[in-house]
């Protein structure tokens, strides 16, 4: 049976056609669900920028357009310019939209916000995120154990790298609806418990992060939204070898390549940020400059939560 069947719906999930009951396993009610999801998407694509004044005080408009754009895209680009912006103010810019339980992972600070940029040569050189390397997709904590699923995550751009560093971003739901519109038995197999797995993290015999198996896609019981989980590097993950998950993974990779009429490729600029549903993404290499303020430097934080009404 599919896992994708919501059993503990949220509260809001009846606003949110990705949560309708049966709405994977029904042929009308996913095709329901598509034309919904599908109508528009590209127009609010091409709006998928907000500007903001404090991100510490967001008004009703700001907080509207914000939460227009997730719904519909699980990602949004905010700009805020003229003012100097800290680790706090995208901590209260989080609270602001129910993002409040922070992943405290291995690179992040006392605050639980990280600094990414390249890391001189420390234990943190060994992540890509890290380096100027490019940064292929995926979405964050695939590896995770499910009691520290990262639902959404925030990016804030202090300073841009010289050149590259362009963040290109996919809808996990518009993965999903083009998967199993071309193939189902596809998008069946991906909801398996078993389709992938994560070696445990082990630093000088010491467990960092415990062994994760787990599925591609999964219905989350925390919200009742699809949730995704990824890694396009082969070296960080160990996928399933029966046929059907390897022909399924194979043309998994294939849908993501190809879509790139629904992907969001931007350069945040300093003062520019992203709030997202954990979406999928990725990052091209980059050259920093010889000044500071063009060597790239993103605040980031990762929520338990997902934006709230979305
Ligand atoms: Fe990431």
């Amino acid at each position: 049976m599919s896992l994708l069947r919501s059993q503990d719906k949220h509260p809001e999930s009846s606003t949110n056609p990705a949560v309708l009951d049966n709405q994977f396993v029904d042929p009308e009610a996913f095709q329901f669900w598509s034309e919904r999801k599908l109508s528009g998407y590209q127009e609010t694509m091409r709006d998928v920028v907000v500007d903001i004044k404090d991100p510490t005080h967001l008004t009703l408009p700001e907080r509207s357009a914000l939460l227009e754009r997730l719904r519909k895209l699980n990602v949004v680009v905010y700009r805020c310019q003229g003012r100097d912006f800290t680790k706090k103010d995208l901590k209260v810019l989080g609270l602001q939209l129910g993002l409040s339980r922070l992943d405290r992972n291995l690179c992040a600070d006392g605050e639980s916000i990280s600094s990414v940029r390249v890391a001189e040569s420390t234990a943190k050189t060994r992540y890509i995120p890290y380096t100027n390397q490019p940064l292929g997709w995926h979405t964050d904590g695939y590896y995770n154990n499910v009691d520290r699923t990262i639902r959404s995550f925030t990016l804030h751009c202090v300073h841009q790298a010289h050149s590259g560093g362009i963040n290109t971003f996919l809808d996990p739901e518009i993965v999903y609806l083009l998967v199993k519109h071309r193939n189902a038995e596809y998008a069946a197999s991906l909801t398996q418990p078993n389709v992938f797995s994560v070696p445990a993290n082990i630093e000088d015999g010491r467990e960092l992060r415990p062994l994760y198996t787990g599925p591609v896609f999964s219905i989350d019981p925390a919200n009742g939204c699809l949730h995704m989980r990824y890694s396009a590097r082969s070296r960080n993950i160990s996928w399933n070898s029966a046929t059907e998950i390897q022909e399924a993974v194979e043309y998994l990779k294939t849908v993501i390549e190809q879509a790139v009429e629904y992907a969001i490729t931007h350069k945040l600029e300093s003062g520019q940020g992203v709030i997202c549903n954990n979406s999928l993404h990725k990052r091209t290499g980059f050259v920093n400059g010889s000044s500071v303020d063009t060597q790239r430097l993103l605040y980031r934080a990762r929520y338990y939560d997902r934006v709230l009404g979305t």
